[in-house]
């Protein structure tokens, strides 16, 4: 994300200095009216543009109005907004998005993005206008420079009014937040083994004030974490598990929420090795990861006043010479004995003994794990939502309710008594596959073995978290999916 300035101003639009000026349009019942003062003062364009079809106000569309070269807006990109009653949250973001992109390509560097105070409040306009800029803009320019010529958003201007700059400063931050797991997810899995992968997050701990302790393959022998290791073992690298804590002095006694996240550095299946195609793909197996590491920046830097820890595994899922095999038994840390027949589902694995260690260190309020933990998950729900399983309705549903007030969505699957003999093992305690059918829901149910009766959610990111095609406020890669939803999911929660 380029560094993007968002300020607000409270001149005449007419004088806004800015490349393009941003005016949103209802559909048809529309007119100049919201702009008469500016409609008045640039000789009635924006009446003769509005009047001109085919511009009709539909949703998305845009109509570039040149203006003549004096004072004020380079010029104006009318936005349509489709009609009131069809106007949500989410559309008015993604139009929005949309716009700032044609802005952007049309050279814009310094955008202006008019309110429709009729519609939404100065606050509601501003997180949007703010939200929408930023992650549509987003770019990843590690490897590849961006040409010369590519023209970059370099300032955002919105309307002043109440709440407006804190809205803009939190936006910011959940956003720089979003952009930082998007990194993560696109760096080339050779820049992120667990080892460098823990100290990128270690060093963004440090950054931002939370407390941070890695825990390395010593330390996980020690602490009898036998799925992790065995999962590690055949990459010529060992496993990590960081350990994340915000504690802010006034909450620092409450009983802390904990988030795990999957961290599969790069999955090639193992033994059970997948096949060629999209392999690539399998650098985002650590989204899980990424989204919660990124959520307890966004939350540190918000200084949120919630107790909150947050437990990432990390291994390199590969088929080296000591590999572990289909037919392994291995031991987790709370004792269960997982026969391995896929060395494939491998996430699963190395969450067992992060979600125990979550339960015996911590005994948490709550555990939310995120995982891109089954392709059946996707063969179910699509790519553009996530499943949410678990044990705790009431968790759930508030999970879903941030993610629609978010547009991450989330869907349950269920968690039918009759599936747990599925993974019923004969050799150990539980195998870590079902067979083929319901694979989401058996991967789902393996976890439930870890958790005890900690009231616990399962979000299968396997989906929405990387994006081969783009979306208005999602460029294609990383995606970052769900960290503006455990955001909004923390700040709603009242600590009981
Ligand atoms: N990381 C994959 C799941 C995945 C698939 C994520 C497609 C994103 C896109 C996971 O480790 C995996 O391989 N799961 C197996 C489980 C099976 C062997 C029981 C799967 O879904 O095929
Ligand atoms: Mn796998
Ligand atoms: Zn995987």
């Amino acid at each position: 994300m380029p560094d993007t300035k968002v300020t607000t101003f409270d001149c005449a639009l007419a004088q806004l200095d800015v490349d393009v000026l941003l005016l949103p349009v209802l559909r048809d019942a529309d007119s100049a009216s919201p702009w008469e003062v500016l409609d008045e003062a640039m000789g009635g364009r924006i009446t003769d543009a509005i009047r001109s079809r085919p511009f009709t106000g539909k949703a998305r569309s845009c109509l570039a109005v040149p203006l003549p070269a004096s004072e004020g807006p380079g010029e104006i990109l009318l936005v349509g907004l489709g009609k009131i009653d069809e106007l949500t949250p989410a559309r008015y973001r993604d139009t929005i998005a949309v716009a700032t992109s044609t802005a952007v390509r049309r050279r814009g560097e310094r955008l202006a993005i008019a309110a429709r105070p009729d519609v939404f409040s100065a606050e509601e306009h501003a997180a949007t206008a703010t939200e929408a800029a930023l992650l549509s803009q987003y770019r990843f320019d590690r490897y590849k420079k961006p040409a010369d010529d590519v023209p970059q958003l370099t300032e955002v201007f919105v309307p002043a009014g109440d709440g407006v700059s804190e809205a803009i400063q939190r936006t910011q931050r959940i956003c720089r937040s979003v952009a930082w797991a998007r990194d993560l997810i696109n760096l080339s899995p050779s820049d992120k083994r667990p080892p460098a992968l823990a100290d990128l997050v270690a060093e963004m701990a440090a950054e931002v004030g939370l407390r941070c302790h890695v825990i390395d393959e010593d330390g996980a022998r020690e602490l009898g974490m036998g799925a992790l290791l065995a999962v590690a073992q055949g990459s010529s690298v060992g496993p990590r598990l960081v350990v994340l804590e915000h504690a802010p002095d006034e909450v620092a006694q409450e009983t802390p929420i904990a988030l795990v996240g999957k961290g599969v550095t790069f999955d090639t299946g193992g033994i059970s090795i997948k096949p060629a195609a999209k392999m690539d793909e399998m650098k985002a197996d650590m989204s899980g990861a990424a989204a919660v590491v990124a959520t307890m920046r966004a939350i540190a830097e918000l200084d949120l006043p919630r107790r909150v820890v947050a437990l990432v595994p990390m291994a390199e899922n590969m088929a080296g010479g000591d590999a572990y095999r289909p037919g392994d038994l291995v031991t987790a840390m709370n004792g269960k004995v997982i026969e391995v027949l896929n060395t494939d589902a491998e996430g699963r694995v190395i969450l067992a003994d992060a979600l125990a260690y979550a339960v015996s260190e911590f005994s948490p309020r709550c555990i939310v794990d995120l995982a891109t933990l089954t392709g059946a998950c996707v063969v179910a729900l699509g790519e553009d939502v996530a499943g949410v399983m678990g044990n705790d309705e009431d968790l759930s549903a508030a999970l879903i309710a941030a993610g629609r007030r978010v547009a991450e969505p989330l869907w349950p699957l269920p968690m039918f008594d009759e599936y747990d003999e599925l993974i019923e093992s004969k050799v150990g305690d539980i195998k870590n596959t079902g067979g083929r059918w319901g694979g989401a829901i058996t991967a789902a149910k393996f976890l439930e073995n870890f958790v005890g009766d900690t009231p616990w959610a399962h979000l299968d990111i396997a989906g929405p978290a990387y994006r081969t095609k783009a979306k208005p406020l999602t460029p294609s890669g990383g995606a970052g999916f769900a960290v503006r939803l455990l955001v909004d999911w923390l700040r709603q929660h009242n600590g009981s």
